[in-house]
């Protein structure tokens, strides 16, 4: 098998699949159908841990192990939520993978509910996302009349019920505990941790939460064997990663690739980016909250979870984002600074407080306004959220903020500098002496 060439994900992009009955000729729902039943809980979550799948979310945490925390030994009910929000600046796979391929998600739901004991899912949708829920809901009905889904699937004793739910479009509620929330019906805020979803999530119940694309490789998985996804990817992560690419690239897109492809092949290979508009100046490689990776950093990098954190930057969610010569990182850092601010939930005075200050200075630097000990300020800002904050919305502010202005620092000094001399000439300008002797 051809590491290269072999499609998890995406296998099923252009073919018609959201229709059930194309998605049976290609093959779906055939583990659902024969195996699924016969094997117990335990096995498929041993099958999952073996393939090396990790969270496809951002935070990579390895899936296997997530459902193993999943406690069977109480009177409540077992909660799967799909988180589909995908508001990270930058990501955009996942309504793509919902709306081209749904039953591979509806199918990854059922194999995952029969692993965790759980008879009712959620998919937590972005609002904005009209067409992709319309699709969904389509292909959740067909499950339905084919008896995928619903009481006493294929005369096993397993029922099995799935839901849409709207999001309203906020950044924070694709945070796992804030998305709950929001799911109750309260306020889209993230809850301290522990205790952790898995024990005490949706209504209280153990509840697991997993993305779009970590949900749609399993089925690929039961089909074909752990070891098989494992050797997809790098020896510590197994599989594919979805990657969305996006920014100054020849040919934006979706595309699926192993773990551990060099960056640079993934930006400049005709199956995937087709090449670099310009010359590159530095590549996000996995949605805003990752720091930047300088051109130079770019070429030693492989898009694995190791090789970005060798990098001081993190893997994310595959929103690679190429920025080329022609850019000035001022605005650019500054348009991060106003989208997490903007999207702060408030409840941590560093957030709340500190990641306006963040925007409010980058703002005044762009508008040629800036002062010496700016960057120094926001620096220490970013510092001070480490740790304090609920969730990592504030950190991933500094995190960014910091590798910005740490690799190109001479940006935003020149703009400093404008203001300086702006002033030194203002000065000069209205200095007379001959006014004062
Ligand atoms: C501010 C913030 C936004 C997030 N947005 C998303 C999102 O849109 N989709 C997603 O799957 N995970 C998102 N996450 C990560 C989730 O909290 C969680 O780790 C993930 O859904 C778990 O699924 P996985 O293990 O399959 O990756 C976000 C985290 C934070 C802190
Ligand atoms: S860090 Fe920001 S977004 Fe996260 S809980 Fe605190 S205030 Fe809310």
């Amino acid at each position: 098998m051809s590491t290269e060439t072999v499609k998890v994900c995406t296998a099923n992009f252009g073919k018609g699949a959201s229709d059930i009955s194309v998605y049976k000729q290609l093959g779906g729902y055939s583990c659902v159908s024969s195996k699924l039943f016969d094997l117990s809980q335990f096995e498929i979550i041993d099958i999952v841990q073996r393939s090396g799948l990790r969270g496809r979310g951002g935070a990579g945490f390895p899936t296997g192990l997530k459902w193993s925390f999943v406690p069977r030994n109480t009177d409540k009910p077992v909660y799967i939520v799909v988180n589909a929000d995908e508001g990270e600046p930058g990501t955009f796979k996942d309504h793509f993978l919902m709306k081209e391929d749904p039953h591979r998600l509806i199918e990854g739901l059922t194999i995952a509910a029969w692993a965790l004991g759980s008879r009712t899912a959620y998919i937590y949708v972005r609002g904005e996302f009209l067409s992709c829920i319309e699709t969904l809901n389509k292909a959740i009905s067909e499950a339905y009349q084919a008896g995928m889904l619903g009481e006493n699937i294929g005369g096993t004793g397993f029922s099995f019920d799935i839901f849409v739910h709207r999001g309203a479009g906020a950044y924070i509620c694709g945070e796992e505990t804030a998305l709950i929330n929001s799911l109750e019906g309260k306020k889209g805020q993230p809850r301290l941790k522990p205790p952790f979803p898995a024990v005490s999530g949706a209504w209280n119940s153990p509840t697991c939460v997993n993305n779009v694309e970590t949900l749609m490789a399993i089925p690929w998985i039961l089909e074909n064997g752990p070891e098989a996804y494992a050797a997809l990817g790098t020896l510590q992560a197994g599989g594919t990663k979805v990657f969305c690419i996006s920014g100054d690239v020849k040919k934006p897109g979706v595309y699926e690739a192993p773990l551990g492809v060099p960056l640079m092949e993934l930006l400049n290979s005709p199956q995937y980016a087709g090449g670099i508009e310009g010359k590159l100046k530095g590549v996000i490689p996995g949605g805003s909250s990752c720091p930047i990776l300088t051109a130079e950093e770019c070429e030693k990098a492989t898009m694995d979870y190791e090789s970005m954190a060798s990098l001081k930057t993190m893997f994310g969610s595959g929103a690679v984002m190429v920025i080329n010569e022609t850019r000035d990182m001022v605005p650019l850092l500054k348009s991060l600074g106003n989208f997490y601010a903007h999207e702060s939930c408030g409840q941590c005075t560093p957030c709340r407080d500190g990641a306006g200050y963040v925007q409010r200075i980058l703002q005044s630097i762009h508008k040629g306004e800036g002062h010496e000990g700016d960057l120094e300020l926001i620096l220490s800002l970013s510092e001070q959220f480490d740790g304090t904050t609920i969730c990592p919305l504030a950190p991933s502010l500094g995190m960014a903020s910091t590798a910005f202005i740490q690799k190109y620092r001479s940006e935003f000094e020149s703009y400093i500098q404008k203001n300086k001399d702006k002033k030194a000439s203002r000065i000069s300008s209205t200095f007379r002496p001959g006014a004062f002797w």
